[in-house]
Parts: C-alpha cells; sequence; structure tokens
C-alpha cells in the first residue's frame, strides 16, 4: 500500500471516531470529509472494508430505517416494532457491546422503560443480556429500585453471622431470604459458618489453603496486596483475604441467587461482569488471580484461551494465576488445558490433580485440576 503508516493511523484515528458516533456514519459516503481538517484523500480497500463492517454491524443492531425527522422514534425494517428513543438516544452518545446486536429483542425490552421514573422489575433481563455478552449495557435513565424496609446496621465483619435478607430485593426467586437458599444448598456461599472454613484447611491436594499460599509468596518474595477472584460467587475469598489485609475484586454473576448482593452485605467489591468481558483492570497491576469453579469445562477452548492471556496481561510480572478446583475430561486435561496452560511460560508452584467423584464426573470421566502457577517476572 502506498499511504505512510502516519497516513494510515490517522485514517485508523478517524474510523475510530467514527465508530464511536453512530450517528456519523449514517452521513457517510465513500468520501470521508471532517470539518476543519484537510481534504481526506482516498480510503484504502482494507479500511474501507472495516467501515463496512462496522456499518453493517450497527445497522443489524437496531435493524434501523430513520424515518422523517418530526417523530422520535424509528421502525425496524423487519418488525413492526419501534425502537425505544432511550435506545437511539443512549448508542447516539455510546458505544454498546457488540454481542448486543444478537438480542435486539431483549435489548428491546431492557431499553422499553419510562425515562425518570422508576425502573421496571427486570434485573433478570439485564442478567440474560449479560450473560449473553450484552455488556456493557446501555444506560437508561430511571432509577433502580431499592427494598422496602433495609436495615441499616450491616456488617463490618465479612463472615458476620447472618446476611440481612430485607437489604435483597427477592422478586425474581422462589426464595425470600438468605436462610431458604442455606437450606435448598448449603454451599451456594450464603451461610456464614461454612464459609468461614473455606481456604483454611487442606483435606487433598486439591486444597491451598490461603495461609499456605500467602507463605509461599513470601518466601518468593513476592508481596501479595491486590487481587482478582474470578467467578467468586458471594466472595468468601475475598472475604478471607480481607482478614490478611489483601484487597480482593470479585466478578460474580446472579445465576439463580443474589450472590452480588450478598458479597456486597459483606463488605465485599462484586464486579457484574460476565466471562467473556475483557477484565476492566489495567496490565500488570494485580498480584493474583483466581479462577473460582465458573472458570471450567463448559467454556469454549478458544474463549478459555482469551481469558488466559487476559489474565497475563493483568498480572503482574512474578504475580500467581490460581486455579482452584478447574474440572475437565482427564484426556481433555492433558491434551488441551495442560498444554494451552503451558503456553503462559509460568512457573509450575504447585499441580494437582484428582478425579472427580460425583456422578456427573464420574460418568464423564472428569478431573479437578488446582495449581498455582507463578508468571515470570520479565518477559
Ligand atoms: C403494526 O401491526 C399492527 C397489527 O399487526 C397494525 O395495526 C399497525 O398499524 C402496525 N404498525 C405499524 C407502525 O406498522
Ligand atoms: C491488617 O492491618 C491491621 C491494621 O493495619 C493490622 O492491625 C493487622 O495486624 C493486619 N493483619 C494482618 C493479618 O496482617
Amino acid at each position: 500500500m502506498a499511504f505512510s503508516s502516519s497516513m494510515s493511523l490517522n485514517l485508523l484515528l478517524l474510523i475510530a471516531m467514527v465508530a464511536s458516533n453512530i450517528i456519523s456514519l449514517y452521513h457517510l459516503s465513500s468520501t470521508v470529509i471532517f470539518p476543519s481538517s484537510p481534504p481526506i484523500p482516498p480510503i484504502p480497500d482494507h479500511l474501507l472494508r472495516q467501515l463496512h463492517s462496522i456499518r453493517a454491524t450497527i445497522n443489524r443492531l437496531t435493524r434501523l430505517q430513520q424515518i422523517p425527522a418530526d417523530t422520535n422514534t424509528v421502525r425496524t425494517s423487519s418488525k413492526n416494532q419501534t425502537i425505544p428513543s432511550d435506545l437511539l438516544l443512549y448508542s447516539r452518545l455510546s458505544p454498546i457491546a457488540s454481542s448486543c446486536h444478537d438480542y435486539p429483542e431483549l435489548l428491546h425490552k431492557f431499553m422499553s422503560y419510562t425515562p425518570f421514573s422508576l425502573c421496571p422489575s427486570d434485573s433478570d433481563l439485564a442478567e440474560a443480556l449479560i450473560l449473553r455478552g450484552c455488556h456493557p449495557l446501555p444506560r437508561r435513565r430511571c432509577f433502580s429500585r431499592t427494598p422496602q424496609k433495609p436495615t441499616s446496621s450491616l456488617p463490618n465483619n465479612p463472615f458476620s453471622s447472618s446476611l440481612p435478607s430485607s437489604n435483597v430485593i427477592w422478586d425474581k426467586y422462589s426464595c425470600k431470604n438468605f436462610d431458604c437458599f442455606n437450606r435448598l444448598n448449603p454451599n451456594l456461599g450464603f451461610d456464614a459458618s461454612r464459609e468461614i472454613t473455606k481456604f483454611m484447611s487442606y483435606e487433598s491436594e486439591l486444597d491451598l489453603p490461603i495461609p499456605q499460599f500467602l507463605q509461599i509468596a513470601k518466601t518468593a518474595k513476592s508481596v501479595i496486596r491486590l487481587g482478582l477472584d474470578i467467578g467468586g460467587g458471594t466472595g468468601t475469598f475475598a472475604a478471607r483475604m480481607k482478614m490478611h489485609n489483601v484487597t480482593v475484586v470479585t466478578t460474580t454473576m446472579n445465576v439463580a441467587a443474589p450472590y452480588s448482593e450478598a458479597a456486597g452485605l459483606r463488605g465485599l467489591v462484586p464486579l457484574h461482569v460476565p466471562l467473556q468481558q475483557r477484565l476492566p483492570v489495567f496490565d500488570g497491576v494485580v498480584d493474583v488471580v483466581r479462577f473460582g469453579h465458573a472458570v471450567n469445562r463448559w467454556i469454549p477452548v478458544t474463549m478459555m484461551e482469551f481469558l488466559l492471556y487476559d489474565v497475563d496481561r493483568v498480572l503482574r510480572g512474578g504475580g500467581y494465576l490460581w486455579v482452584d478446583h478447574f474440572f475437565s475430561r482427564g484426556v481433555d486435561l492433558e491434551t488441551v488445558y495442560g498444554p494451552l496452560i503451558g503456553k503462559l511460560g509460568y512457573k509450575k508452584v504447585k499441580w494437582a490433580t484428582a478425579n472427580k467423584m460425583d456422578i456427573a464426573g464420574l460418568k464423564n470421566g472428569e478431573v479437578y485440576l488446582t495449581a498455582l502457577l507463578q508468571k515470570p517476572v520479565s518477559r
């Protein structure tokens, strides 16, 4: 291509600006003129193709046809449905996650609300969209609902014996308090008496008690202050690390139970981001990343690979990746996941596997892996 690299860069920047300003896209023709900048030479083919794909994507998102400017709403071409005006307004202000395009009905429903009033009771809708990768969700201009009679006495201790159920909106759950969830399944993470024992004892090779981890790090002269717990439920890992003055934020989703609220009530930071999301943390700043049970063989391998490299990005040199009870088929651990993790070039401080002995595990020949891996100090 005959273009100088700075010219290509300028054009890329231009396209980035265009992409973040949806409305200007509809006024683009094949020659792009930006006000108050010198005339731009013809756009090279590959950049034009990028532009076209951005345009096509956005068209798919809104499936819209412009109609006369005297009305605030726009009709879809394929469906007899109007696009909510707040969705249009928001998408002019900010980009929406690309995966939102694939779920126009859900997105439409989510954005069909009355601005400046109380939001609909639709946290399950937000959850459904985020789980499908539609994150960040578009912002809305409504007031989120609050519990009717919340208690103001919140515990400072993240292992406080009971979480105040009155501080949660239970509409979308069949359970109406935390005790009910504990009776259904005491392993969900809502039972403080059970949570307080986690990460403290060594019952099998798959366990890595936190005191032992901290000792390993100390011996390696690697200071642990900041961590990220991926798929960490109600935040018990963060809670235990808090007792050691380590700050851990937890990514968690509200799949069938109010995990985020529970973590918040414990005074722990719940990040409401799905597994497929780029970690909202800068490069090389975190001392430890832990994979909780949400990270397992159900994640498509390619996505798993991107996740691992993103973890590598946020870990500082010498930081630790802690894979906690990761399960997969035994054969896949050998041929797929082992080599995948190996590509990171981390030091294997711990690598323990054992058969997964529950019914599903026995049926599918599954194994657990618990590993502690240390990122090289520099590359
Ligand atoms: C949408 O469909 C209904 C009935 O199917 C029709 O009465 C209405 O006029 C249609 N609206 C638009 C805007 O086309
Ligand atoms: C955590 O910090 C507090 C206040 O600085 C200190 O008193 C306590 O000993 C620390 N705990 C641990 C486990 O380091």
